[in-house]
């Protein structure tokens, strides 16, 4: 393969990533092994701080991924849930606020889920810990005691291996809610080091269901970025 030119990575880049969304239902099908292995491997190309890498990937399948699931289901039923990294309400700022619950309003809506009906959200987040039907789901764990400093060199995979999926046609959706049952991931998978950051479910998009019209916008660019000089 020739070199693409500047103009022509600028080109293939905006069509990837403004080509990638999250999935939130997914056909059965798994993902063909020698695709993860590249998708896997052109992940781990992300950079890090002094090239540390302080991230550990365990990728489920198969009969794992369905007994994953189910454990995680019961620990939802049972209200169990365990976090590695801190998680409330309050961390984030009002606009922040406003910009998650204006994303809520559209995800539920296309969901046909009532902004008041709890037992209904709920219930969807029980299918959540499903992995939204995917055949398979990768969980990042920092390694290290550096919590933040090491979860931006996770946040930096995290992105570098949605992108990487996105360019094998492989659909995606990040889940933060799989880190609030880290203890279950853990004990299913036999991981005794780490903290687990956030989980991705992944595989082909069912592009007959509704809510994988969702599409989000994004603050325009001065009110997230500062030139100076
Ligand atoms: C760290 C992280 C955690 C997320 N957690 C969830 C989640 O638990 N459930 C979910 O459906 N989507 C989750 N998402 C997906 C976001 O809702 C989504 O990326 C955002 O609304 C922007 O939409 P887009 O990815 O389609 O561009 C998460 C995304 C990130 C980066």
């Amino acid at each position: 393969m020739s070199t693409p030119t500047s103009t022509e990575l600028g080109t293939y880049a905006e069509k990837l990533i403004r080509g990638r969304h999250a999935t939130r239902a997914f056909r059965p099908e798994p993902v063909p092994e020698d695709t993860m292995r590249r998708i896997f491997s052109l992940a781990g190309t992300a950079p890090s701080n002094s090239n540390a890498q302080p991230w550990q990937v365990e990728v489920v399948s198969g009969a794992v991924r369905q007994r994953l699931a189910g454990a995680l289901r019961k620990a939802h039923a049972e209200r169990r849930t365990s976090v590695d990294f801190p998680y409330s309400e309050g961390m984030y700022a009002p606009v922040h606020k406003e910009r998650r619950a204006a994303f809520g309003a559209a995800l539920y809506g296309a969901l046909g889920i009532g902004p008041d009906d709890h037992a209904a959200r709920t219930a969807y987040d029980a299918e959540s810990l499903s992995f939204y039907g995917a055949p398979h789901a990768a969980f990042l764990f920092v390694h290290g005691d550096g919590e933040a400093r090491l979860a931006a060199d996770v946040g930096a995979y995290l992105q570098t291996l949605l992108l990487a999926m996105t360019a094998y046609g492989v659909d995606s959706c990040p889940q933060g809610l799989l880190s609030f049952h880290a203890d279950t991931v853990r004990a299913e998978l036999g991981v005794t080091g780490g903290k687990l950051l956030v989980g991705v479910s992944f595989g082909y998009a069912d592009e007959t269901a509704p809510v994988n019209r969702v599409r989000t916008e994004r603050a325009p660019l001065e009110a997230t970025t500062a030139f100076h000089g």
